[in-house]
């Protein structure tokens, strides 16, 4: 059987995708940097829904490590039905304020290994008869947002990336979801230092169980964009028949006056 390769399946959205899956019998393959976290989530889904678990540690922010991904499936002769590139964070805080190694590392692993694992590994999914994609972007890849810019910028490239390949792929065996999930309780808000948001986001967030039960309904179902939770689903679509300033002034103060 194919296996569903998840990144950022260590913990978060990702291990949620990623029992969601074992939950309907499909065979996982877990990638992130922490390796005693995803030998026990293989562990657990093996013994839990008697599915095939394997993980590779590995730091999806290094420059071609598309390749390396590519070059282990080989080695391990498993073949991928799914490919679900969730890997990713945030770093709150000005242009000026965030140091240029984080900049660079949240673009080489929200954005360009995002799509250098879509180029390396379509061919490896046009292997099987039917193989769907997901791209986790995030609602705010709907607007600018200002003390988060590049990381909202990041996750509008996942959303125009999945949509554009979406079209090339039409017709074919491969189908190409966007999730855009809103806020959700996971270690998020923490790798981004946006601690002193927590108690106000936590009012508003879904879990990841919840976040990732929508979302592989969604990519089975061949949404062109899932985006959990119906405040979540308004926003994302109201935001973009305002004019542009409206909702990045309301970003603004939210993020700004919090600190
Ligand atoms: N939570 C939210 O409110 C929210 C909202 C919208 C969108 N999202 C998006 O949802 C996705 C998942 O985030 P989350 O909320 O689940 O956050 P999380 O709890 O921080 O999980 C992030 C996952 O990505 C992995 N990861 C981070 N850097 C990595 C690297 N360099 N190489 C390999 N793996 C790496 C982490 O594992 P290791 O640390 O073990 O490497 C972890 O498994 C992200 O793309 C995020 O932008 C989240």
């Amino acid at each position: 059987m194919a296996f569903a390769l998840i990144t950022g399946a260590s913990g978060g959205i990702g291990w949620s995708l990623a029992r969601e899956l074992a939950s309907h019998k499909h065979d996982v393959l877990l990638l992130a940097r922490s390796e005693e976290n995803l030998e026990k989530n293989a562990i657990e889904l093996q013994q839990k829904f008697g599915v095939s678990a394997h993980y590779l540690a590995i730091d999806l922010s290094q420059p071609n490590v598309a390749l390396i991904v590519k070059d282990w499936l080989a080695q391990k002769n498993f073949t991928i039905d799914i490919l679900i590139n969730n890997a990713g964070f945030g770093s709150w805080g000005g242009l000026k304020d965030i140091a240029r190694e984080e900049l660079n590392q949240m673009m080489q692993l929200n954005m360009i290994t995002l799509a250098d694992l879509c180029k390396v590994l379509i061919p490896e999914l046009e292997k099987s008869q039917r193989a769907y994609i997901l791209n986790v972007a995030s609602t705010a890849s709907y607007q600018a947002v200002p003390t988060l810019a590049t990381y909202a910028a990041t996750k509008a490239f996942v959303l125009l990336f999945s949509r554009g390949l979406r079209w090339e792929y039409k017709g074919t065996s491969i189908s190409v979801s966007c999730l855009s999930p809103g806020a959700t309780s996971t270690g998020f808000i923490d790798r981004a230092n946006m601690g002193m948001l927590k108690e106000k986001s936590e009012k508003f967030s879904m879990t990841p169980d919840e976040v990732a039960k929508i979302a592989i309904r969604g990519m089975f179902a061949n949404e062109a964009e899932i985006i959990p939770g119906l405040m979540n689903w308004t926003t994302a679509k109201v935001v973009p028949l305002l004019p542009k300033s409206w909702p990045e002034k309301i970003a603004m103060n939210l993020y700004k006056t919090d600190k």
